[in-house]
């Protein structure tokens, strides 16, 4: 009897998640979804466990995260999976941080392949270790030709250091006499960018309930919608992804402007 009642439960459940999915699909969904993915170290230690089983529980819902994501038509998801300010961190932790992807993608390849996802990658690869370059190159040449969902990972990203670099790439162009001062606008800058393929995010998530942008995207974020939720990133489910979708559907946005156009 109880098996049944939860049987009926779990189904209801699972069609109103679905029929929320449809609703989200019908209205405009943000082609650009960028996440921080915060609170893992606190989802292990309130269980007594070590960081890095926070960070293994993390990467079961980057793939739960990625087939929603996929399921609402988002074009583009961005994770930052670890910031140039990382390295801080014991070197225990880095150590599993890097194997983290070699993980993700030996057990997940096959199926964001099925699903014609395409892996990439944001960030400073070459400072990479090995194993996790080795990794990431696989799955970028392995889903290269896919054109579904654009998973970009920021692996060793830091916003500052790509704008730095963005201005010395910039600066070289004009000592070399390539273009002159006048010619550098937004344009040029955003063309030099890690990003420069891609469309700015239309949303940005950053759970565990911390409210700050931690060196993320400063120059792609500057109209983006965002939302800071209160739940860790382990427990961050289908239903919190829909959750934050149909929240920024609910904005009106401007982009300086007066008139708001509802989404
Ligand atoms: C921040 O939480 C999280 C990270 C620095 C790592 C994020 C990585 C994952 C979620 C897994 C990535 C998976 C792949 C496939 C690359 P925190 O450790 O700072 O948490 P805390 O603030 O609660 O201590």
């Amino acid at each position: 009897m109880l098996e049944k009642l939860l049987r009926k439960k779990t189904a209801e459940t699972e069609t109103s998640l679905s029929d929320r999915v449809q609703s989200v699909k019908s209205k405009q969904v943000p082609s650009h979804v960028a996440i921080i993915m915060d609170g893992n170290g606190r989802w292990a230690r309130q269980r007594s466990l070590p960081r890095i089983a926070g960070h293994h529980e993390g990467m079961k819902t980057v793939r739960k995260i990625t087939r929603i994501a996929n399921d609402l038509g988002i074009k583009v998801l961005t994770l930052y999976a670890f910031s140039t300010e990382n390295w801080k961190r014991p070197k225990m932790e880095i150590d599993f941080l890097m194997k983290l992807p070699g993980e993700f993608l030996s057990t997940y390849l096959p199926e964001l392949i099925e699903r014609n996802v395409k892996v990439e990658m944001i960030g400073n690869y070459d400072a990479l270790p090995e194993h996790t370059k080795e990794s990431i190159q696989k799955a970028v040449e392995a889903t290269s030709r896919n054109d579904g969902l654009i998973l970009n990972f920021a692996m060793n990203y830091g916003s500052r250091l790509e704008i730095v670099n963005t201005v010395k790439e910039i600066a070289k162009l004009a000592v070399e006499k390539k273009i002159s001062i006048e010619d550098i606008d937004e344009s040029m800058i955003e063309a030099h960018l890690m990003t420069a393929h891609l469309p700015e995010p239309d949303l940005l998530i950053r759970t565990s309930g911390e409210v700050r942008l931690s060196n993320f995207m400063l120059w792609q974020l500057a109209y983006t919608e965002f939302s800071f939720v209160d739940v860790l990133w382990p427990d961050f489910d289908e239903d919190c992804m829909v959750g934050a979708i149909e929240e920024f559907q609910m904005r009106s946005r401007r982009f300086g402007n007066v008139e708001g156009e509802k989404l």
